[in-house]
């Protein structure tokens, strides 16, 4: 079986495997008040421009869910609530983790899987302006993940037009990076680590995903997020005792171009699948810039695929086709692409 389910069906990165070996022995500091967590924060800060001390602080976790709790639940009044599409993966697929801290989704449909500004300033006529405002819950964050959970990416505009209609209502932007480097890696891509952090509230670069054994870092920059977000972390089980090891990972990501050199290797095996398929005249649910791709196929061809390739179901589309979820990975082998492709091509 060769996978193409997700883009953690594999360890880690060589580099990050040989510092957990040569650090073995090394004795540390817990709870991510060692020098190694030190020196992968001064890393991610300097991508953004920043030095210890300024306006942004680094928190590492071990999972996306963690984060997206964490930093919703750290700055949200209990009656506020999230406004999100309906595809992002805290409403779908997070077991009702924001639900969990008493925070209301407010969800918009988007076929493209992005929020929108005019989804915003709906939600604001709907709760902000609304004469029963006092009796509503009101929306307070609003979260975009990127790349999409539809492989998609926001545009430098997009992102610009998103933070003016938060400044509109007094809203806070966070952006769910899990996928972060295959979005910045994209062509689509206009901004560095660097803008994300003058745009966003808060954020998070996904390390899971992009050549980590585990850990996401979480970026916050507006003060509402920081005090006591140590104690949450700890409370909400958080925090990882070795944290040293999430420390680890992000110094290796963070040297030597190795989180975008990850990231564009995913996306060019995912980009040798999408042309692939599109030479067969495989049609797409929407455009794939990233490392997921989202082909629609016959159900009979993908039963008999499905006994050789992992990939995952994403919607019945009409009485005989599937649109179907298809993500590579920073170690996905050429030859993995090639054999499904042949494959595919063999039963059209
Ligand atoms: C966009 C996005 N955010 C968050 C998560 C959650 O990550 P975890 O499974 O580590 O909790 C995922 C996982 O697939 C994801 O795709």
């Amino acid at each position: 079986m060769i996978q193409f389910m997700s883009d953690y069906c594999e360890g880690a990165h060589p580099n990050i495997i040989r510092r957990l070996e040569v650090t073995n022995f090394e004795q540390f500091d817990g709870y991510g008040e060692d020098r190694i967590c030190r020196e992968a924060q001064e890393l991610i800060l300097a991508a953004c421009g920043r030095k210890p001390g300024e306006d942004l602080e680094v928190h590492f976790v071990v999972g996306g869910t963690q984060a997206n709790k964490l930093v919703i639940k750290s700055a949200l009044r209990p009656y506020e609530g999230v406004i999100c599409c309906t595809t992002g993966h805290l409403n779908g697929h997070e077991a009702g983790a924001i639900e969990d801290t008493g925070h209301k989704l407010l969800t918009y449909v988007s076929p493209d899987g992005k929020v929108k500004p005019e989804m915003i300033d709906d939600c604001a006529k709907r709760s902000l302006l609304a004469w029963d405002r006092d009796h509503l819950v009101l929306p307070g964050l609003v979260y975009v993940s990127n790349s999409t959970e539809l492989g998609t990416v926001y545009t430098r505009a997009e992102l610009l037009a998103l933070r003016e209609a938060c400044d509109k209502y007094g809203l806070l932007l966070f952006l769910d990076g899990a996928r972060l480097g295959c979005a910045m890696a994209s062509e689509v891509c206009d901004y560095d680590f660097r803008f994300l952090a003058d745009v966003c509230d808060a954020y998070y670069i996904g390390g899971t995903k992009n050549g980590a054994l585990i850990g996401e870092a979480i970026v916050l920059r507006n003060d509402i997020f920081k005090p006591g977000f140590k104690n949450l972390t700890k409370q909400t089980i958080g925090k990882l005792a070795k944290g040293w090891l999430l420390g680890i990972q992000f110094s290796e990501l963070f040297q030597n171009d190795l989180y975008m050199e990850n990231a564009r290797h995913a996306n060019a095996m995912s980009k040798k699948m999408r042309d692939g398929m599109a030479a067969m005249g495989v049609r797409f649910l929407v455009d794939g810039p990233t490392n997921m791709q989202y082909p629609i196929l016959p159900n009979d061809v993908l039963d008999k695929l499905g006994k050789d390739y992992g990939f995952s179901l994403n919607g019945v589309e009409g009485e005989t086709e599937s649109c179907i979820r298809v993500v590579c990975s920073w170690a996905t082998p050429e030859a993995s692409v090639d054999a499904f492709l042949k494959s595919l091509e063999a039963l059209l």
